[in-house]
């Protein structure tokens, strides 16, 4: 039996130590940590995500604010908001809901919230940091990945990483994270997506691998190593014949579980650390403000 990577338990415990964190700070400076976010139009998954991070921050003492605009907002306007907190002393981090409405430049969004405050890690200042090894902000997504490993001791250094998709948010930074000289880095890493014409050939000769691609399926028991840590973070919403639908992930768990060494669950995997991670860079953003 692998080891179940249990996200849920590991996100338990980032909010504890988040919440001792805002304790610590609040008492030392009075400062209380503060998240706005921006969701723009009615795509009720958006709505649901934002909620949900509204009520984290909630759970762990951080001050969230959500400001809702219709989906005929101008990109203007958007960019507006984001300045406006830009230069509130009380707002620590800034987070704009993805993907926005089609007449918005995603982009130009992003690049207007100061890299300060930019607790999703988006912002090309913070893409560059984290490339060449600075500290700046981690995407949540890959921040977690690298905490399960680090949480579950799993070693990194000399061992073969294969990250499949390439986004922005997920792919290629985690990709640039394991290949760092650093803690739960100092791999090889290959990185396939569509280009690549037999990914099995390369997820097969991995220690580590991680699939990101949002493709239910994609990973069998075929593709995996025995002893391999299969790291899962695809979230596919799947039709049961009963006329149900559950969520799963890009690997077929169970039959992937039989050879891997370590695996994660989805739900319960990544999914929870992501927002756990986002508390974490909120908190991290209002003490570097606060020194
Ligand atoms: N658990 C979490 O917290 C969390 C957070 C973020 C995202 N997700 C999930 O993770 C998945 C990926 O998200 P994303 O935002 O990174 O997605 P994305 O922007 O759509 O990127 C998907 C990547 O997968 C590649 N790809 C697609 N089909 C492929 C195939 N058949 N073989 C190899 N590569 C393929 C794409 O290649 P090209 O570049 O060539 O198109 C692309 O690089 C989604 O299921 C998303 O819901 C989960």
């Amino acid at each position: 039996m692998p080891t179940i990577i249990d996200g849920n338990a590991l996100a338990a415990q980032v909010r504890e130590e988040v919440a001792l964190d805002v304790a610590a700070l609040m008492h030392a400076t009075g400062v209380v940590p503060g998240l706005n976010l921006l969701l723009v139009g009615e795509d009720p998954a958006s709505a649901v995500y934002v909620r949900n991070k509204g009520k984290d921050c909630e759970k762990v003492g951080i001050r969230s604010t959500i400001v809702r605009m219709t989906a005929e907002a101008t990109q203007e306007q958007v960019i507006a908001q984001v300045m406006e907190w830009n230069a509130d002393p009380a707002v620590h981090g800034i987070l704009v809901q993805l993907p926005l409405p089609k007449h918005i430049d995603e982009h130009a969004v992003i690049r207007a919230i100061d890299p300060d405050k930019d607790v999703d890690g988006f912002h090309p200042i913070n893409a560059g940091k984290l490339l060449i090894g600075l500290d700046g902000f981690i995407p949540c997504t890959p921040y977690g990945v690298l905490e399960m490993l680090r949480r579950y001791t799993i070693e990194t250094s000399g061992k073969h990483a294969v990250v499949v998709g390439r986004s922005n948010i997920v792919g290629k930074p985690l990709a640039m994270l394991l290949a760092q000289k650093r803690p739960q880095g100092n791999c090889t890493v290959t990185l396939c997506h569509t280009g690549t014409p037999d990914i099995a050939e390369y997820t097969r000769r991995a220690d580590i691998l991680i699939s990101a691609v949002g493709v239910h399926g994609l990973i069998t028991r075929d593709h995996v190593k025995q002893g391999a840590v299969v790291i899962d973070v695809g979230i596919n919403r799947i039709e049961l014949p009963d006329g149900t639908s559950r969520l799963a992930g890009d690997v077929l768990y169970d039959e992937v579980a039989e050879v891997a060494s370590a695996i994660t669950p989805v739900p319960g995997g990544v999914g929870p650390m992501t927002r756990a991670m986002l508390l974490r860079n909120t908190v991290t953003a209002a003490q570097r403000c606060s020194v």
